[in-house]
């Protein structure tokens, strides 16, 4: 399992154990959080997944994934689309939080 604490919008912190080979995404999604809309359903064309990360160090986004974080008013230095990250165990410990709604 991979633990990941989820910050939701309303700033609670949730607990969440995940599969390694998940996304974060689906992760959230399963975990119940129907704030996070994840439209395209993980195939990088809609930023509803958007999500800030902080704890073990992430690779860098592929371009279509910046370019798409790009098209979001509340793009920070650690955002990410949480569809784009495969979970597995060295990821234990990450924070999710869920960013605002563009
Ligand atoms: S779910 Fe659409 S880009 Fe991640």
């Amino acid at each position: 399992m991979v633990s990941l604490t989820i910050i939701d919008r309303a700033g609670q912190e949730n607990s969440v154990d995940a599969l390694p080979g998940q996304t974060v995404m689906e992760a959230i999604r399963q975990a119940g959080f129907d704030e996070l809309e994840a439209m395209c359903g993980g195939s990088r064309s809609c930023a509803t997944c958007h999500v800030y990360v902080e704890g073990p160090a992430l690779p860098p986004p592929g371009e279509d994934e910046d370019d798409l974080l790009d098209s979001s008013d509340h793009r920070r230095a650690d955002s990410r689309l949480s569809c784009q990250i495969r979970l597995e165990q060295a990821l234990d410990g990450l924070r999710v939080t869920i960013a605002p709604e563009d």
